[in-house]
């Protein structure tokens, strides 16, 4: 293994994993539990996860094995922790008060970028072009505070189908609108032919010089300059920043021309506000790691196969496919630092949809279904909007309501006695009754924001980062690369060449690749 850090042992073969694994076992949820931690201005609600001294002690136990502490330190202080492509991710550096001169630069070109098209009430419309990481954080700051509408009208073009280009530059006045093209390497095939196609949509408007109309926000400064990006309107982030985290960059370049500027400042001091947390508090006390612990618990030693995200709140609906991005693409991994495959089940399927309406959509497979998954429920205590009792005291209620439904559930007498006093006949309602049970038990954590602010929105996806990393290093896998998407990219392009006939029909597709190939090359 590349680094000064020491192999990696299979988890089943540590003590401490076994007695990790035994006291998770033998100690159920228990709704008399209460904890709640504070962590960076929110509210952790932990106390429907199960926790003993044992469990405690053995968490202690796991964190020394894996070395958490060093793995944490290397990762806050800008070492190497990406040991496949050997690289810092370094993202918390983009966050603190005081940022080296490189990132502090770069970040004040991209403000008075901001700062001058705001005072000339420039660029009515913005098109952002990315995909993954250059998108989705974007998105989700957009509709998070721009929710109310915003006066630039921003659209979003992240996939490679043309309707989505089509529908995103549709109605637009080209001489009034900012072609944002946001890619990390600057070479993703989605993100370059829809900047391609933007392009020629200027052009074709009698745009003297079109790329006057671009920005490029990249950590490939060259392969900007070549595709013709002007220099003056390139910002740049560095290898560093892995895609899935840089929101923290001068990607966030849109999300200021939409909501402004010091949305920026405001999710920079809420995430560095966590990044301190993470770093120094004691690990009882720790939101993220017990967070990560839980979850740990929940996924290989319980088997839960996903994990469900479920904002009450409307603003926060692109937060799920940015943790499904966070989590998956990170922790979407089976073999460890040592190249030897892990022994238990890592990183769960992650999924979801704001409540209420996911109430109405799948929540009766979370109450009931044969499988269950543990839920973060993410609530607001307050609202921004004037309607408490209208509105908001209904949204608590539900989150609150959903939540001890899964965790205390409803006995078979309960639910007897209810179908008794309905009048239902007694056999009737001994048969109901069996319907209308809840076993309960099931697990969940509450997270919740004082107020959905630029501050909180910072340090809840920062909390989520740690988790995330932390789950990491207890199972022993890399967090930070992500080569089954690679692999899927490789093979897109030569497919790509062998439906253009640019290239011959590769002999090793399987029998349906190669059918297909052949009945879409015509
Ligand atoms: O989905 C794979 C991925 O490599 C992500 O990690 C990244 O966020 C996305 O593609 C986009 O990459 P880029 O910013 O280089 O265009």
């Amino acid at each position: 293994m590349m680094s000064s850090f020491p192999e990696v042992a299979p988890l089943d073969s540590l003590a401490c994993w076994r007695s990790f694994a035994q006291a998770a076992q033998n100690t159920p949820v228990n709704p008399q539990r209460l904890c709640v931690l504070k962590a960076g201005g929110l509210l952790v609600d932990t106390s429907a996860q199960r926790a003993s001294p044992e469990l405690a002690q053995a968490t202690e136990a796991l964190l020394q094995a894996r070395q958490f502490e060093t793995w944490r330190e290397h990762l806050l202080t800008g070492q190497v922790v990406n040991l496949t492509e050997n690289r810092a991710a370094w993202h918390s550096a983009l966050r603190v008060p005081a940022p080296s001169q490189q990132v502090a630069g770069e970040r004040e070109r991209m403000l008075d970028f901001v700062r001058l098209a705001d005072a000339e009430r420039k660029w009515r419309n913005v098109v952002h072009i990315g995909i993954g990481g250059s998108d989705w954080g974007v998105r989700l700051c957009i509709a998070a505070f721009g929710y109310a509408g915003t006066w630039r009208n921003v659209r979003f073009v992240s996939n490679i189908d043309g309707h989505a280009i089509e529908g995103g530059l549709a109605g637009l006045d080209p001489h009034e609108t900012l072609v944002v093209v946001s890619s990390k390497s600057f070479t993703t095939s989605e993100t370059m032919q829809n900047a391609h196609r933007a392009l020629e949509w200027l052009k074709g408007a009698g745009i003297q010089n079109p790329y006057n109309h671009v920005v490029a926000i990249t950590a490939n400064a060259q392969a900007a300059r070549e595709w013709g990006a002007l220099p003056s309107q390139t910002f740049l982030f560095w290898e560093w920043v892995g895609g899935r985290f840089s929101i923290w960059s001068s990607v966030a370049l849109t999300t200021a021309l939409a909501v402004g500027i010091d949305t920026l400042a405001g999710m920079q001091a809420g995430a560095h506000a966590m990044d301190q947390h993470f770093a120094t508090a004691p690990v009882a006390e720790n939101a993220p790691v017990q967070l990560a612990v839980s979850g740990v618990v929940n996924r290989s030693v319980l088997g839960y196969g996903s994990l469900n995200i479920a904002p009450y709140d409307f603003r926060l609906g692109y937060l799920v496919p940015y943790l499904q991005q966070l989590e998956m693409e990170s922790l979407g991994k089976s073999v460890d630092l040592n190249g030897n495959a892990v022994n238990v089940p890592t990183g769960p399927a992650v999924w979801g949809m704001p409540g209420t309406d996911a109430q109405h959509t799948f929540f009766q497979w979370l109450h009931q279904g044969s499988d269950g998954a543990p839920v973060d429920f993410i609530v607001c205590q307050e609202a921004n909007h004037g309607w408490r009792e209208a509105h908001h005291t209904h949204l608590l209620a539900n989150c609150l309501a959903q939540r001890q439904a899964m965790l205390t559930g409803k006995s078979y007498e309960q639910a007897l006695q209810e179908c008794r006093a309905e009048g239902h006949a007694e056999e009737h309602a001994q048969w109901l009754a069996k319907h209308r049970m809840h076993t309960g038990g099931r697990s969940s954590n509450l997270i919740v924001l004082p107020r959905l602010s630029p501050y909180t929105l910072g340090a809840l996806l920062a909390l989520y980062e740690h988790k995330v990393f932390t789950q990491a290093v207890i199972w022993g896998i890399n967090p930070f690369d992500q080569w089954g998407v690679e692999y899927g990219k490789v093979l897109a392009k030569g497919i790509t060449q062998e439906l253009k006939g640019q290239a011959p029909l590769n002999g090793g597709h399987d029998a349906s690749t190669r059918y297909w190939v052949e009945v879409f090359r015509g």
